[in-house]
């Protein structure tokens, strides 16, 4: 099955801080960007990248598009310039740049059960999750969520194609309101699966996301 990653990076990065997008910032002598498209072109057959308008990049073997105003529209000029034959799509934010093969396998893996729709990188919640409501200047708790069935989810998140392309033809309200791409194929009564990863997968949105990541991709590389 011919396979095609569609990378994400037209996002601003405000909570970073940065001067320039977020998947320019530089993060073990490299751009943030660099480190996931090493990995996806390593395990898939092509990879096409949002980029945010006026950004020149160029990378052996990677399509470049221009994202759109909100991440699913950069998702979906993505998906538009993937080649004709790639069956199952791999999407991937930017911003979370200690991927590895090994998450791509698994996850690839998992789409190969016909019943599955989507399989997507998650890891187990650590911390006590509580709901709650800010009332009169306070933060006041609702209730607490049963740990023992919450995911964080990550990227990679792998899609059959026909599936990815019918949710995102949906109206902008829809998909705006959308936080993954996952969840666009619950709403519709979609087969999603999740694939266990590992915590330090993390997306890098704060300063100190970007401290850790550094620190974890230097630990990985000595
Ligand atoms: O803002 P957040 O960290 O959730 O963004 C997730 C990913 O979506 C990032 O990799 C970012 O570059 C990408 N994005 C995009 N186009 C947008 C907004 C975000 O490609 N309009």
């Amino acid at each position: 099955t011919a396979t095609v990653a569609l990378v994400v990076a037209a996002g601003k990065g405000e909570r970073l801080g940065s001067d320039g997008p977020k998947a320019f910032v530089v993060l073990g002598g490299r751009p943030m960007l660099r480190w996931s498209l090493e990995v996806l072109r390593a395990t898939v057959d092509d990879v096409v990248v949002a980029l945010p308008a006026d950004t020149p990049f160029a990378a052996d073997g990677v399509r470049t598009v221009p994202g759109g105003a909100e991440r699913s529209h950069s998702v979906r000029n993505a998906l538009a310039a993937a080649p004709a034959q790639a069956e199952l799509v791999l999407v991937h934010d930017a911003a979370r740049p200690l991927l590895t093969a090994a998450i791509v396998a698994d996850c690839l893996a998992a789409m190969e059960d016909p019943s599955v729709d989507a399989a997507i990188a998650a890891a187990a919640v650590t911390d006590t999750v509580k709901e709650a409501d800010r009332v009169d200047g306070q933060v006041r708790v609702a209730g607490t969520l049963d740990r023992s069935r919450l995911w964080a989810v990550q990227t990679p998140q792998v899609f059959r194609r026909s599936v990815l392309e019918r949710v995102l033809a949906q109206p902008d309200a829809v998909l705006a309101a959308a936080t993954d791409d996952a969840s666009l194929v619950e709403a519709a009564g979609g087969t999603v699966v999740l694939v266990p990863s590992p915590r330090t997968n993390l997306k890098v949105t704060t300063p100190e996301d970007l401290q850790l990541a550094e620190l974890l991709l230097t630990a990985r590389e000595a």
